[in-house]
């Protein structure tokens, strides 16, 4: 320290030099305000020759829109150090502290400002707000669209029975869920009406008037879905500046969530659903106080979650809780049954929709009971909403069917499939016929899994399952039995 003040007398300017040699911005003024000195990075700062500034007041400084606002002046007018953020010249941003300079005395000789440039770490505050805000928004638009998807059904007119088995079954079962008010698990393949049927127990149970809430679990990753179920508080994790926001569980209370593809929610998230279901109360992200919301929670998957529970990929303490009530919404294989009614009713909704009067011609019905409808009631759905705005005359015929449905309905009529097989034997031989068939007109996986409007890796599993033969040549393939004939 003597060394320091012996080589300052040797250089009285010493202390400035150290100052200058700095990056961050150095402003000394006097005890009134007026500047004495700058270091080059003040000067850069503020974009001006030093003695343009030196020897002016910092308050006319700020007046002229140098400094917003002057911290220099801040610290001499309310005599103790500050800090402010501070914008020079055309919009940096700089945190800027002010320290007064006193004599041995106490009296204020002086003042100097330290700022250093914050514009970039600002602009990253802004970016995760607008991150946030852009979230929020998407939520709120899959929200709206989750409703109008409901609306558009009109679920409260739809019947779920039919006269298949299956389907009386499911109903009554549905009947019996929306009568009590506890956790429910709807299950079935894709597009056979799980959606539907949450909304349906909603609409029939004692919380129609609440709201019916519902979110898709494989639609978001982790950690949106868990901020978008239980919300945050203000503040929790993108700085102080955050709303914070109502989860879906406080949007749904005195209602119901319905958690679609349940299966698909990660194992943490399932640990927190499940305490929600036995205690009423959840944590929002951040938040240190449980809250309580009264909702009732239905689940649907097309995923089996007792094999999933078996490779530890769901939990099964939630699985048992869940799986009390469970409905089971049959294919539309298992209810062929229903799939006249069903097609009228699609018919008589579009017919209404487009102004048409178009009919099915009795060969259409055939082949729609035939098919074996890997799509269900969705699959069923957009075909005729096809058929009656493509179809060229009042009837449609089976020529405007599409060219899958008529080619299986060909194969159910084949001699091959002996009178007494299974419903399942039937359709296996259908399905190995329609894949040997694709790809033996496709002569690639890729080409014949497109055609036949599945994924490749699908088909691979079932080319297997079937024990098909390929053989690869000149980057084509051929199924091997047929080759070799
Ligand atoms: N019984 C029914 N009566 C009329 N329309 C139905 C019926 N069942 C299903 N649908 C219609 O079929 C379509 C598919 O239904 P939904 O979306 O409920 O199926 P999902 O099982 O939830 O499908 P995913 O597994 O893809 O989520 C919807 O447009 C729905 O309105
Ligand atoms: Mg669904």
């Amino acid at each position: 320290m003597e060394k320091l003040f012996e080589l300052s007398h040797q250089n009285p300017a010493l202390f400035l030099d150290i100052l200058e040699s700095i990056k961050d911005a150095i402003f000394i003024s006097d005890h009134v305000g007026t500047t004495l000195w700058l270091n080059s990075a003040s000067e850069a700062m503020c974009g001006i020759p030093k003695n343009k500034i030196t020897g002016r007041n910092v308050r006319d400084l700020e007046k002229e829109g140098l400094f917003k606002p002057s911290v220099l002046r801040m610290v001499l007018e309310e005599g103790r150090n500050v800090s402010t953020v501070q914008t020079v010249g055309e919009g940096r941003k700089y945190i800027a502290t002010g320290h007064l300079v006193k004599n041995e005395e106490g009296q204020i000789i002086a003042a100097v400002a330290h700022l250093r440039d914050i514009t970039d770490a600002v602009k990253n505050t802004s970016k995760l707000q607008e991150i946030e805000e852009l979230l929020e928004k998407y939520s709120a638009q899959i929200r709206k669209l989750t409703n109008m998807q409901q609306n558009r059904i009109g679920v409260e007119n739809v019947n779920l029975g039919g006269k298949s088995n299956s389907r009386i079954i499911a109903k009554k079962i549905v009947e019996k869920i929306a009568a009590v008010d506890t956790t429910a698990l709807i299950v079935g393949e894709t597009g056979t009406g799980k959606s539907l049927t949450a909304e349906k127990i909603h609409l029939l149970s004692k919380r129609r008037n609440g709201p019916f809430v519902q979110i898709n679990c494989a639609s978001l990753p982790d950690s949106l879905l868990e901020s978008e179920l239980f919300g945050y508080e203000k503040g929790s994790f993108t700085g102080a500046t955050s709303k914070g926001k109502t989860g879906l569980i406080k949007a749904a209370e005195s209602g119901t969530l319905f958690l679609d593809e349940i299966g698909e929610m990660p194992l943490h998230l399932q640990t927190k659903i499940l305490h929600f279901i036995q205690s009423k109360t959840y944590m929002p992200i951040g938040a240190r106080e449980p809250r309580h919301a009264d909702v009732r929670i239905i689940a649907a998957t097309n995923r089996d979650l007792e094999q999933m529970v078996a490779e530890s990929k769901f939990r099964s303490d939630l699985f048992y809780r869940m799986n009390i009530l469970t409905v089971n919404i049959p294919s539309l294989r298992e209810s062929r049954d229903d799939i006249e009614d069903l097609a009228i009713y699609f018919l008589n909704m579009f017919n209404e929709k487009y102004n048409k009067n178009k009919r099915f011609s009795n060969g259409v019905l055939k082949n729609f009971i035939h098919y074996s409808w890997p799509g269900n009631v969705r699959e069923l759905e957009n075909l005729i909403e096809r058929l009656v705005i493509l179809s060229e005359d009042e009837f449609i015929e089976e020529k405007d069917l599409p060219q899958k449905m008529m080619e299986q309905h060909m194969i159910s009529k084949s001699p091959y499939i002996s009178n007494n097989a299974t419903m399942t034997e039937i359709l296996e031989e259908i399905e190995k016929k329609m894949i040997i068939d694709a790809l033996e007109k496709e002569n690639s996986t890729r080409k014949a899994a497109n055609f036949l409007g599945v994924t490749q890796s699908l088909l691979m599993r079932r080319v297997r399952k079937y024990n098909i033969k390929l053989v690869v040549e000149e980057s084509k393939t051929f199924v091997k039995q047929h080759y070799e004939e």
